[in-house]
């Protein structure tokens, strides 16, 4: 690009690029890590056994990321699958071992999420699902301390659809303790490990529906709560499971965050993706549209100035969990989904230029964020 151009007709062109042109043919050298860093961002993604087991998938991650999320091998069921003394510890040590070893910020998720919980768990009286809470924080948290860059202490602590008051999700920890597991969980994790960032990720918050709506009533309540009650909750995660089929509007999402980073200080995007299931079969117009949706979504979220992350949930398409509910039949069809900004081949997509024209935007301001009106 000439450097003769003009600094708006510069931003057109880089405005334009990732629905325009192949990224890759356009700028072959650019690496998503290191465009973040200079817009004050961490760009990363999840990661689970194919970064071991695929050397192409882990040239990937070590040209793009600066820092890794545990997809699964932190979660209690894949911890402790067995029943509360058998612990599986193999894969998660070897990813926050990877994450050391390459300079990576390690993101743990999730302590403690009330979805999915092992069958042996569910069986245990709620004097005895109090025991686990407490020393499975102790235990993991100790465990990694010093090495955990950020926790997702709780995860998705709302859905409406379970009908509990505040909107709380349903499962062991909520009937263990009450909505208190939050505070709880945020102040063991903080004794066990005091210099962890430590944080609530919840999901939904961008859509503009009864769902949305609720979701983010909830959090605003819970994060007064917390900070009323002198919690140490230092982050909110926002996953950006991007749903183009149903109601949203980002600039609302915009304004819910730019509320929240004034009373938490940082705010992350955790699990960034678009499921494309609503889009038509035609590869060419679907990467479009899924490259539009990051770039629309990011166009609002990296105004806010206390937006300090973003993650892709994996980098590559056929490791989306998107493709694993299609091969099963959870969405509305079977062909392979393209929600991330990589393909199989692991070629740049659309998806990967709006990613890197978002960061690059957000860098040539010099404080994101603060522009009169940016946040409206
Ligand atoms: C997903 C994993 O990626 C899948 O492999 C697993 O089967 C189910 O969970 N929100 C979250 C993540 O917080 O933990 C979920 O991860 C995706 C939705």
């Amino acid at each position: 690009m000439s450097m003769r151009l003009s600094r708006r007709k510069t931003l057109g062109l880089l405005a334009a690029a990732p629905l325009a042109m192949s990224p890759a043919a356009a700028r072959p050298l650019a690496a998503l890590g290191p465009a973040a860093a200079r817009a004050g961002l961490i760009y990363g993604a999840s990661a689970s056994r194919a970064l071991f087991d695929d050397a192409a998938y882990r040239t990937l991650y070590l040209r793009h990321c600066r820092a890794i999320t545990s997809d699964v091998d932190l979660k209690f069921d894949w911890l402790r699958p067995h029943g509360p003394a058998r612990w599986e510890w193999g894969p998660a040590d070897r990813l926050v071992a990877f994450a050391e070893r390459t300079g990576m910020a390690f993101r743990g998720h999730a302590l403690i999420w009330n979805e999915n919980p092992p069958g042996w768990l569910k069986r245990l009286s709620l004097a005895e699902i109090r025991r686990v809470f407490d020393e499975h924080i102790d235990t993991v948290v100790g465990r990694y301390a010093g090495r955990v860059a950020v926790w997702d202490v709780v995860n998705e602590p709302f859905w409406p659809g379970h009908g509990r008051p505040g909107g709380y999700r349903d499962g062991p920890w909520l009937a263990a303790f009450g909505p208190s597991y939050v505070a709880r969980a945020l102040k063991r994790a903080r004794a066990a490990d005091p210099k962890a960032v430590l944080a609530v990720n919840e999901a939904h918050c961008e859509r503009d529906d009864a769902v949305g709506r609720a979701i983010r009533k909830g959090m605003r309540r819970l994060v007064d709560g917390l900070l009323e009650a002198g919690a140490p909750l230092d982050a909110l995660g926002f996953q950006g499971h991007l749903q183009p089929q149903l109601p949203y509007d980002d600039a609302r999402f915009a304004g819910f965050l730019h509320e929240l980073g004034a009373k938490v200080g940082r705010l992350d995007i955790t699990e960034l993706d678009v499921n494309d299931e609503s889009f038509p079969d035609d590869v060419k117009r679907r990467d479009a549209l899924v490259a539009r949706r990051y770039r629309d979504f990011l166009t609002h979220v990296l105004r806010v100035k206390q937006v300090r992350a973003v993650i892709n949930w994996q980098l590559a398409d056929h490791y989306s969990w998107y493709a694993g509910l299609a091969r099963n039949g959870e969405l509305r069809t079977r062909r392979p989904p393209r929600p991330l900004p990589f393909d199989a081949a692991y070629q740049p997509k659309p998806a990967f230029g709006a990613l890197l024209a978002a960061f690059e935007a957000r860098s040539r301001k010099p404080e994101p964020g603060n522009r009169k009106g940016a946040n409206r």
